[in-house]
């Protein structure tokens, strides 16, 4: 099985994975749940919030839910892949429950999510084992200079030693989400000696 086989298989997650995302929504929400599944979480969802967009492309699955769908008026459900469905411009919150969500598909999400102008992502597909809310709407760039890890838009994530003496228990546990890492820094061709954290 490559990548993109596992990013297809449907699989739930852990109630307590589930409770995490419903603690970050509010009654006014305009959610988008990309790779819905069984739409367990997006019934739920909807239960809570102003609307919820449910996209899956498994045809079989979202046949077999539709029955079920008659008491959730606000849950629109698109059955379409995530990547290249045009995402509606009322979005507040995006989930993606997808831990075996490439690096390339996650960047994309991301690009699209922030250009339809969502600010907020709820996902375990940076971290594969452990979900965050991440902040689309800020510009904080990598400091090669700070020990510590860091999480990018781009999907990456690492640590940083300058030296070993600047690793601190607070710099063990503290992550900085960034949208220029390493590795964009080398994708884009930028010469590191003249890469600068701060924009000017
Ligand atoms: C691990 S399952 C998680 C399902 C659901 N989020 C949950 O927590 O119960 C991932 C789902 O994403 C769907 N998926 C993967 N890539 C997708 C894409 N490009 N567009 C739509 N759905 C996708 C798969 O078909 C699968 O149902």
């Amino acid at each position: 099985m490559d990548a993109i086989d596992w990013e297809s298989m449907w699989a739930p997650y852990d109630d307590e994975t589930y409770q995490y995302v419903l603690a970050q929504v509010g009654a006014d929400d305009v959610v988008v749940d990309i790779g819905a599944g069984d739409l367990r979480l997006a019934r739920q969802l909807a239960q809570m919030v102003r609307r919820v967009y449910a996209v899956e492309r498994n045809c079989d699955l979202v046949q077999r839910v539709l029955p079920l769908l008659e008491p959730y008026p606000n849950l629109v459900v698109i059955n379409v892949d995530a990547l290249v469905w045009q995402l509606p411009d009322d979005l507040t919150l995006a989930v993606l429950l997808m831990r075996h969500c490439t690096r390339d598909h996650f960047a994309t999400y991301v690009k699209r999510l922030k250009q339809a102008g969502c600010r907020r992502l709820v996902t375990n597909a940076r971290w594969k084992m452990g979900v965050e809310v991440i902040d689309l709407g800020h510009n904080r760039r990598y400091d090669p200079d700070r020990a510590g890890w860091y999480a990018c838009h781009c999907g990456a994530i690492g640590f940083t030693a300058p030296e070993f003496a600047s690793i601190t228990a607070h710099s063990v546990n503290d992550i900085v989400d960034v949208v220029l890492c390493p590795d964009c820094i080398l994708q884009a061709g930028i010469d590191y000696g003249e890469y600068r954290p701060c924009v000017a």
